[in-house]
């Protein structure tokens, strides 16, 4: 795996699941900074997805995990920012493809949708897989 600086954060909805994926960075000693949220309580997607995504688009990381209770509310904000190509991935397959096709810079998961041990092998591939590029970046630069 390429050397990596991931920037992660979540709502309450996917607090547990952050720290089972910390867990995951850490094992491997994949540098990270969490952004929040720290503390179990009722917040607000968009302020997190908002920050991870702006340091990303800044070049402070390569790339990002954002989850939520479905993913769907931060690929929603993640997307909104240039240079973020943000895929919410519920399978192996999609998350692979994200990377070697789309270039995705910043995975969404589901934590109430996908159960723990599959959104870590979804973490796993998709950290793993790099971007393809040919007729793929072609494509790419037709987004941005
Ligand atoms: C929070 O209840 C929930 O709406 C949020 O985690 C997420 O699923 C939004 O897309």
């Amino acid at each position: 795996m390429e050397k990596l600086k991931i920037a992660i954060g979540c709502d309450h909805g996917g607090f547990d699941l952050k720290q089972k994926v910390i867990d995951y960075l850490k094992a491997r000693d994949i540098e990270f900074e969490d952004f929040g949220i720290y503390i179990k309580e009722a917040s607000d997607y968009p302020e997190i997805a908002k920050q991870v995504s702006a340091e990303i688009a800044k070049g402070k990381f390569d790339k990002g995990i954002l989850i939520c209770g479905t993913g769907i509310g931060m690929s929603i904000v993640a997307n909104k920012f240039k240079g973020i190509r943000a895929a919410l991935c519920c399978d192996t397959y999609s998350a692979r493809v994200s990377r070697a096709h789309n270039n995705a810079n910043i995975l969404c998961l589901g934590a109430r949708v996908v159960g723990e041990y599959l959104a870590l092998d979804i973490v796993d591939t998709w950290l793993k897989t790099n971007f393809e590029g040919g007729r793929h970046k072609k494509r790419i630069d037709m987004i941005e």
